[in-house]
């Protein structure tokens, strides 16, 4: 297998016109909707979504072409998504790029730019720059499983999730360094609670892609942040096996898993002029750099009071309890 090909090197040209899908306006105007800093939030399929976001999602639903052997990540927002953009475009395409490679894609741009995402593609009606990117293609979405079309049912999809204190400050910071810096975090906080913020309720995006890995877990794999943090090369190898690309004995030897793991750090990546500059998105510009902030575990002990931790683990743990499914905090 050879590739990914790295999104930005199909489209080397700058073609951010945003030409929204109309034809689901008037569906969209009957959706219950809210208002937060300014910004609309909609709830389509049970889930809550910023504006812009919903049209996106209806043609995702309705229009989504599937190549044989796309790999889908997903993810809450905030939960660890750049990361595994980076480390799932290592490993699948280290036959073209091996990790010791100065021109390597991840090492000239933001793993954003490498890494398509769907939602806001589909959003922008640019869907059909996906169309023109060789296969295998390596996509990327923040939308529940529930929302998935049926043609993605058999594509294998890589989840990553994290704790939800500690996504939701990251989250917070997110959202400040975007230019809402009158945005309390309590605001996001009672949101969350009540299952409101981007792409929520969280439970029930952790629950969708919980269940259909337990059961049929050779097409989804469920990774949590925290995990990854205490054993990256782990899950490098994790993800090659899950991806049908395990490291060979030559590799291992040459010690590509440790090497992949290194250079998708959150201090290697950080650290590249790419991720220093430069933005990325469509409808809000972040800067490259906006996405690599701490990237520690707990850091939502400096943001919550020990009553507000106590608050939204008791909801979190409610609405997860009899999956199995658990986070320590
Ligand atoms: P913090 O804000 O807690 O630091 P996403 O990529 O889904 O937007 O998530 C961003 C979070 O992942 C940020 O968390 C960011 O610092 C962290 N992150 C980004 N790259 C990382 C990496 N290579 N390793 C570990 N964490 C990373």
């Amino acid at each position: 297998m050879v590739g990914p090909v790295a999104f930005k090197d199909v489209h080397k040209e700058e073609d951010d016109r945003i030409c929204p899908p109309e034809e689901y306006a008037d569906i969209i105007s009957t959706l219950p909707s809210f208002e937060s800093s300014g910004l609309r939030v909609r709830l389509y399929q049970g889930v809550w979504l910023l504006d812009h976001v919903v049209p996106g999602i209806m043609a995702l639903q309705r229009r989504h072409k599937p190549q044989l052997g796309d790999v889908v990540l997903a993810s809450p927002p905030k939960s660890g998504t750049t990361w595994l953009k980076a480390l799932s475009f290592a490993v699948m395409g280290r036959a073209a790029y091996p990790p010791s490679d100065a021109d390597h894609p991840l090492r000239r741009l933001n793993p954003h730019q490498c890494v398509p995402f769907m939602d806001n593609l589909f959003s922008a009606g640019q869907e059909a720059k996906l169309d023109a990117l060789p296969s295998p293609r390596l996509l990327h979405t923040h939308a529940h499983h529930s929302m998935l079309p049926p043609s993605i049912a058999d594509c294998k999809i890589v989840f990553v999730c994290r704790e939800p204190k500690d996504m939701l400050v990251s989250m917070w910071h997110f959202v400040r360094s975007s230019g809402s810096s009158d945005f309390p975090f309590s605001a996001l906080f009672e949101l969350a609670c009540e299952g409101k913020n981007p792409y929520g309720p969280i439970w029930d995006h952790l629950l969708g892609y919980w269940s259909v890995s337990r059961a049929t877990p050779e097409r989804v794999l469920f990774l949590k942040y925290e995990e990854m943090l205490v054993d990256p090369v782990s899950t490098v190898r994790e993800l090659a096996r899950f991806l049908g690309v395990p490291f060979t004995s030559v590799e291992e030897a040459a010690g590509w898993p440790a090497d992949i793991a290194d250079m998708c750090s959150i201090d290697a990546l950080r650290g590249l002029q790419a991720n220093k500059t430069g933005n990325t998105g469509l409808f809000f510009k972040c800067s490259h750099q906006s996405f690599f902030r701490k990237g520690v575990a707990g850091d939502w002990v400096d943001h919550m009071t020990p009553e507000m931790a106590r608050r939204i683990d008791a909801i979190v743990e409610e609405k997860l309890r009899g999956s199995g499914l658990t986070f320590t905090s």
